[in-house]
């Protein structure tokens, strides 16, 4: 009974001599890493640029699709045909904002010509297009730009978008998926547009985001 009672108080002792060290040692620690690499503790790891881009992707395509879905009912094609346009939305303006993010979407055919790739989103669509080509599914990456003289050094999110049904009506075959007199309309507005011919499934193109590091 005695003998318990002593290992007892020893056991409880030793326990909190063993926190109080281990405590010690991840204060130093932690001071060491913070005044040796100031720069990793900036750095975000890719898992959050991911969860982020995700996030952003989520909401803008659910809002966009609502808003397409609901104007095509109303209004058909012509009333609907503002509604693919990322900036018609005030939550993609509000989603930038919030994350500090660049949010665009680019493809190897495009319909508005501000949407044109620029070099790092050329090599991003071909890599993409690679993958696809092997029949294999894109999933969303991560990508480091470096810093210029000009611009601070980015991240950049990548995630593929791929074509539903409801996308036919504007950018499927015309004569077929897509009315002819639909298809006038989009060429009214957009005379070069070349976002046409997918099918259902169709790997259409990438979200584009940038955060600042
Ligand atoms: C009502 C017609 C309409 C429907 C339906 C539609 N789009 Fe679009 N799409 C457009 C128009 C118009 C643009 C050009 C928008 C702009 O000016 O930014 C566009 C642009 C895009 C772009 C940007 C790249 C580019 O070519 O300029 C992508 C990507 C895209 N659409 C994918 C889709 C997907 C995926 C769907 C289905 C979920 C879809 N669209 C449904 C009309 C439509």
């Amino acid at each position: 009974m005695k003998k318990s009672f002593l290992q007892y108080h020893l056991t409880v002792l030793s326990f909190f001599l063993l926190l109080a060290s281990a405590c010690t040692q991840t204060a130093e620690e932690e001071q060491q890493t913070t005044e040796q690499t100031p720069a990793a503790a900036e750095t975000l790891p890719d898992s959050v640029y991911l969860s982020r881009g995700g996030e952003i992707v989520q909401k803008t395509f659910a809002t966009l699709s609502s808003h397409l879905k609901a104007s095509l009912q109303k209004e058909g094609v012509e009333g609907a045909v503002a509604y693919c346009h990322l900036n018609a939305s005030p939550l993609v303006d509000s989603l930038s904002r919030a994350y500090g993010a660049q949010i665009r979407r680019t493809s190897l055919k495009i319909r508005n010509p501000q949407d044109a790739p620029d070099a790092y989103e050329q090599k991003a669509l071909a890599k993409a297009a690679a993958a696809h080509e092997k029949g294999e599914r894109i999933s969303p990456w991560i990508e480091r730009l470096p810093a210029s003289d000009s611009a601070q050094g980015e991240v950049a999110y990548y995630a593929p978008i791929y074509t539903l049904p409801l996308c036919l009506k504007c950018h499927g075959t015309p004569g077929e998926t897509l009315a002819e007199s639909d298809y006038a309309v989009i060429k009214k507005h957009y005379p070069d547009d070349q976002a046409i011919g997918y099918q259902a499934g169709d790997w259409r193109g990438l979200w584009s985001i940038r955060f600042k590091e």
